[in-house]
């Protein structure tokens, strides 16, 4: 990157070039027709919201909340850029009562999310999610449907290699009971001493944000604490279990890992990753999980939640886009000289009316220029356009790919390129 530029992308906020950026309507029109067979229903909330609505669901203590945000003061309101989409979700649910309008509400998200972390490969401070949220039900079978659009979504990205991996952090009873056994396992012991500065102050905040500590020093202790698997009550212990027997019968492929807790304070019972193998540190291309107590947090009542975020940027890192289809195959018009240019732009623009994408040069390039630039580009098509052509109103096909050439009406080339498409 030159060092010279007077003006740069923020650090964490990349442009989206145009190459990834097809690539990511590719991943979210591949959501939103997995979705549909779902019954999701698309919801577009702000970017901004009162910075209150992510301190009370996310938590206060959270990496997210405490040290990520974008936050300022407009007006007499504290505002924040959202740095995930759950949140905002509730809150439009409560304000607009859908609560009365079905037992159980569907709806999914895209768009960008703002955290201010330390960037790395595949941790931005402007990514995009593709996220769902299904709130209503407390079934584990909603889970289990849950997962199996995450499954369904993602191997339609066609994303091969990766894990989807489960635990259960319990009911509010099981934690409490669970943070009691930490808090023996951590405290007064030169355990304690060990951790750092912020899990030392975790411990008298909330104990379980400890197990989330990604410091090699804490991780070293946090690596033999007791797990919360350990002290599920029967009936969270009894829904883990109906969920896993939903997915093996559903033929999804899944592993427990018992040292799943998630970095966001609302969830509670089933939590998820979904894990790509042939990404690096920052290896989670999606995640989430159950949230029961949200929406009563939140002000509203006691309805069952639970959800799930894609991060469409690491996505883009783990797939193989060779085999990707980039979109409908265009077709480039050279006019043979000057006086058939005035042609050739009006049948450019009656392409674009038939829904064929079409080109043509303005730059006065030589025909040979052209026809190697149009080769270059990978055009399907080309369409040579001379006197003779223009005086008898029909176009000189060209299949790129064949090398095939016919001489056709407008009509007839328009169905030749709607087969080859
Ligand atoms: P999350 O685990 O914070 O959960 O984020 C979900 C996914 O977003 C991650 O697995 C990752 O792929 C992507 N992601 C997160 N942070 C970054 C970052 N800094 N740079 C790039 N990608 C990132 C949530 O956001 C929850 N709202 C998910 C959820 C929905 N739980 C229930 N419903």
């Amino acid at each position: 990157m030159k060092d010279s530029l007077k003006y740069k992308s923020l650090r964490g906020m990349p442009d989206i070039l145009p190459e990834d950026a097809v690539l990511m309507l590719k991943i979210e029109e591949t959501a939103r027709k997995v979705f549909r067979l779902f019954g999701f229903k698309e919801f577009r909330p702000p970017i901004l919201e009162e910075t209150e609505v992510f301190t009370r669901s996310i938590g206060a203590d959270t990496d997210i909340v405490s040290k990520e945000m974008y936050s300022f003061d407009r007006g007499d309101k504290n505002i924040s850029l959202r740095p995930e989409g759950t949140a905002g979700v509730i809150r439009a649910y409560i304000e607009h009562e859908w609560n009365k309008t079905s037992d159980t509400v569907k709806l999914f998200y895209m768009g960008p999310m703002f955290r201010g972390e330390r960037p790395q490969k595949g941790r931005l401070r402007q990514f995009y999610q593709i996220g769902a949220e299904i709130i209503g039900s407390k079934s584990p079978y909603v889970d289990a449907e849950l997962i199996f659009c995450l499954n369904l979504i993602l191997k339609g990205i066609g994303l091969s290699n990766f894990n989807i991996y489960l635990n259960s952090l319990g009911c509010e009873d099981d934690r409490s009971r669970y943070k009691k056994v930490l808090l023996n396992y951590f405290s007064g012991s030169s355990k304690e001493e060990m951790l750092c500065e912020d899990c030392k102050r975790r411990i008298k905040l909330n104990i379980l944000r400890v197990l989330d500590c990604k410091r090699e020093v804490c991780r070293t202790i946090i690596k033999d604490a007791p797990l919360v698997m350990d002290y599920l009550c029967n009936k969270c212990a009894g829904s883990y279990g109906v969920l896993k027997e939903l997915l093996s019968d559903m033929s999804v492929p899944f592993k427990e890992k018992r040292d799943i807790v998630r970095g966001l304070d609302y969830y509670t019972g089933i939590v998820f990753e979904a894990v790509s193998v042939s990404l690096g540190a920052q290896d989670a291309v999606a995640a989430g999980g159950r949230y029961d107590n949200l929406t009563k947090d939140m002000g509203g009542h006691d309805n069952g939640a639970t959800g799930f975020a894609v991060g469409v940027e690491r996505l883009l890192l783990a797939i193989d886009k060779k085999g990707i289809d980039l979109g409908p195959a265009q077709v480039f018009i050279i006019p043979v000289d000057s006086n058939c240019y005035k042609a050739a732009f009006q049948f450019v623009n009656k392409f674009r009316l038939e829904g064929i994408s079409c080109e043509m040069d303005y730059s006065g390039r030589s025909f040979k220029s052209q026809l190697r630039k149009a080769n270059k580009d990978g055009k399907c098509f080309v369409i040579i356009l001379g006197e003779e052509e223009k005086k008898n109103g029909k176009l000189l096909l060209k299949n790129m790919e064949t090398g095939d050439q016919t001489l056709l009406e407008f009509e007839e080339a328009v169905n030749q390129i709607k087969v080859g498409i």
